[in-house]
């Protein structure tokens, strides 16, 4: 082979990797064209959610008066100053009960009678998590619901159902961006922060901060994708760019996560060896740390965990922290010296926005239970649930419960069963003491979906996985229907809540009235107040 046509190939193989690497593996854009499906007129007015969770709240006033409830024991009496939203992406019910179990077992107990740290909250309701278009939700259309109070079309970031999804023009239209949680609290002088293990450009948190009409653009070689045809300056902004530059993601205080090649020129190389993938020449990471200094604020970055140790140990008043090209390793996998805990990726954020007397709203993201459960690795997917846990705890071990509202849940869920009548204390992660009706053994945790399809006899009989090795985390649980990646879930989702107004979360809601009630809560935002906020 001649070195010219050599270079070609590896030239080739390199813009092959880029572009596989730019997409979302774990959501693939859907089959059907989402763009002729015209959205419900009047669900595109954002005021129709905000009517339906004034309704609701009045609804949970009368309740509670009529029940004669005392004001204290329902959670009415304070304000909420700080806000954390914990979101664990795909974490279903069943999630829920297999993690609380498996956390049970591996403190060799039988497990099932544990609890997952949230499950001591005093409140808990149920989430519909339909988008405007879909019956089914992705992270971007209910990111939008739960952080901007609005649902809005699958694809999309922070706009009403007006933005059909990839539309190059639609979502830079004012009218049509959606305000998060996250600037009603700036709004109100308080701080704001993200917290994930995924890219800090990826879905669930860019619903705080980002307007889009395409959840995959998270770097300007994403739109330029897309919108070939369209001039540069007329493109709608990549995400990342979007956090850095432009409000309200540029005055959030605390940006930790993953990501760091949407924030990188395609030509530089970061901390561990992965390249950048933008094409605009941006060092976006640069441009945060000047922003800063500009402004007056000490601010750090961090890629290590030990940088991130010693902000915690002395917070700056601003810290961005990427710790990964791409999104963190799942916790089982990563290295415990180089990459932090998501417990640990709360404390700083929470020491860092504490900063601030008037308070903050900080979001916090387990977001790759999402991911381990498209592979179905149930082992992944329950122990980055219980990470979620251990970071609700820390949380909750530095918030006063009077002042700080905490709440969990997801934003969609997962087609994990939790089945067969298997003995108490079985291992929640093995065999069933089930057979199926060849005589056949199956796990107690399987999928209606995804990539884990076993090969059936002639005969139709089932291969016996349970002689697998189950403890291998990457062990792929058995799928009825194959898939590349298993889908979500369309049933309901659990929020938890604790801290002041506590009470409001219960009953079932729509996923869009939980920031407009957690708002309610704190005294923020454009609809009804809580009656302590006279006070505050
Ligand atoms: C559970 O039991 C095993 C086997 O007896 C033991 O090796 C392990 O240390 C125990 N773990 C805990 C958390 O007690
Ligand atoms: C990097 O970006 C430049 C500018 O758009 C482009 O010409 C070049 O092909 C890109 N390189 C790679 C490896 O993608
Ligand atoms: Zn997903």
């Amino acid at each position: 082979m001649s070195l010219t046509r050599c270079f070609t190939l590896l030239a080739l193989l390199l813009i092959t990797i880029q572009t596989t690497l730019g997409k979302d593996i774990y959501h693939p854009r859907s089959r059907l064209s989402l763009e002729t499906d015209p959205p419900n007129a009047a669900e595109a007015d954002p005021e129709f959610w905000a009517r339906q969770a004034a309704s609701g709240i009045a609804r949970h006033q009368r309740a509670a008066a009529a029940a004669g409830v005392a004001a204290a024991a329902a959670g009415v009496a304070a304000a909420a100053r700080n806000v954390v939203l914990f979101l664990g992406d795909g974490m279903s019910i069943a999630t829920l009960a297999a993690a609380r179990a498996h956390l049970g077992q591996r403190h060799n107990r039988t497990g099932e009678e544990g609890s997952l740290e949230f499950d001591t909250f005093p409140t808990v309701g149920l989430s519909k998590t339909y988008c405007a278009n879909a019956q089914i939700a992705d992270s971007a259309c209910s990111a939008t619901a739960y952080l901007c109070g609005v649902k809005a079309n699958k694809g999309t970031i922070g706009v009403t159902s007006s933005v059909p999804r990839a539309s190059c023009f639609a979502a830079a239209e004012r009218n049509y961006q959606t305000p998060s949680i996250a600037a009603w609290a700036l709004e109100d002088g308080r701080d704001a922060g993200i917290v994930t293990t995924t890219r800090v450009t990826h879905a669930s948190p860019s619903g705080t901060f980002a307007h889009t009409a395409e959840r995959d653009w998270e770097s300007d070689a994403d739109v330029a994708e897309d919108c070939i045809d369209v001039p540069s300056d007329a493109r709608q902004e990549d995400i990342a760019l979007q956090l850095v530059h432009s409000y309200p993601g540029n005055q959030f205080k605390v940006i930790l996560g993953g990501g760091r090649r949407a924030f990188l020129p395609n030509t530089t190389v970061d901390e561990e060896g992965s390249l950048g993938n933008r094409l605009d020449g941006r060092n976006l990471i640069e441009e945060w740390l000047e922003l800063q200094k500009e402004r007056g604020l000490m601010a750090q970055y961090a890629w290590h965990r030990s940088d991130l140790l010693a902000a915690t140990r002395a917070p700056p008043d601003a810290l961005l922290g990427l710790f990964e090209s791409s999104h963190l390793q799942y916790h089982l996998e990563a290295d415990p010296h180089s990459e932090p805990t998501l417990a640990e990726l709360t404390e700083a954020a929470i020491k860092v926005l504490s900063r601030n007397p008037r308070g903050f709203f900080l979001f916090v993201e387990g977001g790759r239970i999402d991911h381990a459960h498209h592979q179905n690795k149930a082992r992944l997917a329950l122990d980055e649930t219980i990470e979620l846990s251990e970071a609700v705890a820390r949380a909750a071990a530095l918030l006063p419960e009077k002042d700080s509202l905490l709440l969990v849940t997801a934003d969609h869920a997962h087609v994990m069963a939790f089945n067969g009548y298997t003995h108490r204390g079985s291992d929640v992660l093995g065999p069933s003491d089930e057979m199926d009706d060849n005589g056949v053994p199956y796990m107690t945790l399987s999928y209606t979906n995804g990539p884990g399809v076993r090969s059936h006899s002639e005969e139709n009989v089932r291969e016996d996985i349970t002689k697998q090795k189950y403890d291998d985390p990457n062990f792929q649980y058995e799928s009825g229907i194959l898939l590349e990646d298993e889908t979500h879930g369309g049933e309901d989702v659990a929020v938890f809540a604790r801290g002041p107004q506590h009470a409001l979360f219960s009953g079932v809601m729509e996923q869009s009235e939980i920031p407009r009630r957690a708002a309610y809560a704190a005294c923020l935002g454009p609809g009804p107040r809580a009656p302590p906020c006279r006070r505050h």
